[in-house]
């Protein structure tokens, strides 16, 4: 693709969701328990991981498992090219490490396929969106247990098999380094007493990168038409200063997000993050063959979710390496969400240079949005916060294609029709084009009405992202 005017014929528009957030039927047909399935709604994380409540958001989420069709034909009628969305692992394999899958599982994302097929969208399907069975963390303790590659393997397999000809965009795992922020539904994992979480973390987080390469191997095998990518939860690290220590601690947060892409996009593991290692005595088992299947099953396209950038300084992060994942120090220069959230369009153009520059990949923003109170005034939504949030990322991408030479191919932006909301559970915080009349203590009709934003979008893909 080379660089022109604007955004390149073919361009992949669309939404993005996952299963566990907005397709409810928790326990429909066979399905068995995520671990998502245990959490109930609370800003408060402790609150939220531990159930406090009995309210449980992703049982009935938006009920899309009913409502697949009116939603699929909205998502026509904006004009999506693109639908992102995850398949519930404990729909095909309840508890994850069963020899035969669940046919009914099967056969529900069959009939969405083909529903999206009618309308000439093509899924981008994510295999793993931190619904990993309840069943694997419970009984092996998660993906630390390194036979969690092989039932992941399996699980993708039959994917593959089953979808042959319908799917041929995949994501193995959604934000994969979320493993350091939410453990409790990325990985499954935690440490006994006497061991060291970081280490425990990095062990899972090395199945899952094996797991990964195993399902891409598996993928080219059935399908060569099959396109493999890995999926980063990015933003940008300024430093909050040009003090020497505060670009270093910037820095050296960068790279422990870019070691994700790293070792999806590259094959092994980078010097930086074997030095870490080193440094602070972490240990983790490589078997035999691993760094061989790393280096020769990388993926296809790096795609990662943005919605804002964060700032370090030497004195939040301290010594370069620790701290949290993705936020960092406030950002002086920019405006928040209500959820704190930083907005920062010019970030997402940073975000796609980088990913550009290291690796030279098509490049999908699969996730970026405005999470947001919205209010119905006379049966509409006037939703200009969101369309002007939207209208400025749409633009930073264009500038990134036209006057970079990024080679975007796809945008999904998050929650094209309201959900759940995977850090809070919350139905309040929406993104979507489209409102779903649910509340946060699960009252509502799940009835979906189009907001301003539904508008917009249609106008924005129609003209390729020059009408904004
Ligand atoms: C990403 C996840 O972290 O951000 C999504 O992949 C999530 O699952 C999205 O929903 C927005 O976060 P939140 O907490 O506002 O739902």
């Amino acid at each position: 693709m080379s660089a022109g005017k604007g955004f390149p014929e073919g361009f992949f528009w669309g939404g993005a969701t996952a299963a566990n957030q907005f397709e409810g039927g928790w326990d429909a047909d066979g399905k068995g328990p995520s671990v998502i399935d245990q959490l109930t709604c609370s800003r408060d994380f402790a609150e939220r991981f531990a159930g406090v409540g009995d309210y449980y958001p992703s049982h009935i989420g938006i009920d899309f498992y009913h409502r697949y069709k009116e939603d699929i034909a909205l998502f026509a009628e904006m004009g999506f090219r693109m639908f992102r969305m995850s398949i519930a692992w404990t729909r095909i394999f309840p508890n994850g490490d069963e020899l035969e899958p669940n046919e009914a599982g099967l056969a529900f994302y069959d009939d969405v396929f083909d529903e999206l097929a009618k309308y000439g969208i093509e899924p981008l399907v994510t295999i793993s969106h931190f619904e990993m069975p309840q069943y694997l963390v419970d009984h092996y303790g998660g993906w630390r247990n390194r036979k969690l590659i092989g039932f992941f393997e399996r699980y993708a397999t039959t994917l593959f098999e089953r979808y042959q000809g319908k799917v041929n965009y995949w994501l193995t795992f959604n934000e994969i380094n979320m493993a350091t922020f939410l453990p409790q539904i990325s990985i499954g994992s935690k440490a006994e007493a006497g061991e060291s979480q970081e280490e425990v973390m990095y062990q899972a987080l090395h199945h899952q990168f094996v797991a990964s390469a195993l399902a891409t191997k598996a993928a080219r095998a059935i399908d060569p038409e099959n396109r493999i990518g890995c999926m980063i939860a990015y933003a940008p690290v300024y430093p909050l200063s040009a003090k020497p220590e505060d670009v270093w601690s910037a820095q050296r947060k960068e790279e422990e997000k870019l070691f994700f892409s790293d070792v999806h996009a590259r094959g092994y593991y980078p010097p930086s993050k074997l030095a870490y290692f080193a440094t602070k005595g972490i240990n983790v088992t490589f078997e035999q063959g691993d760094e061989e299947i790393l280096a020769a099953h990388t993926v296809d396209f790096i795609s990662f979710s943005y919605y804002a950038s964060s700032a370090a300084s030497f004195a939040q992060s301290g010594v370069p390496g620790e701290g949290n994942a993705l936020m960092g120090e406030k950002n002086p220069y920019l405006a928040e969400s209500e959820w704190g959230w930083q907005v920062d369009p010019l970030g997402l153009r940073v975000a796609l240079n980088t990913f550009h520059s290291r690796y030279q990949l098509p490049l999908m923003v699969v996730e970026n949005g405005l999470g947001a109170v919205d209010e119905i005034v006379d049966g509409e939504i006037h939703d200009d916060y969101r369309i002007s949030y939207l209208r400025d990322h749409v633009k930073a991408m264009r500038d990134a294609i036209v006057l970079d030479g990024v080679d975007l191919v796809a945008y999904t932006s998050w929650g094209c029709i309201d959900l759940v909301s995977a850090g809070t559970g919350e139905m309040a915080k929406r993104y979507g084009y489209i409102h779903v009349d649910r509340n946060n203590d699960g009252s509502g009709s799940l009835d979906r009405l189009k907001k301003d934003s539904f508008y917009w979008y249609q106008k924005a893909i129609a003209s390729n992202g020059e009408d904004l």
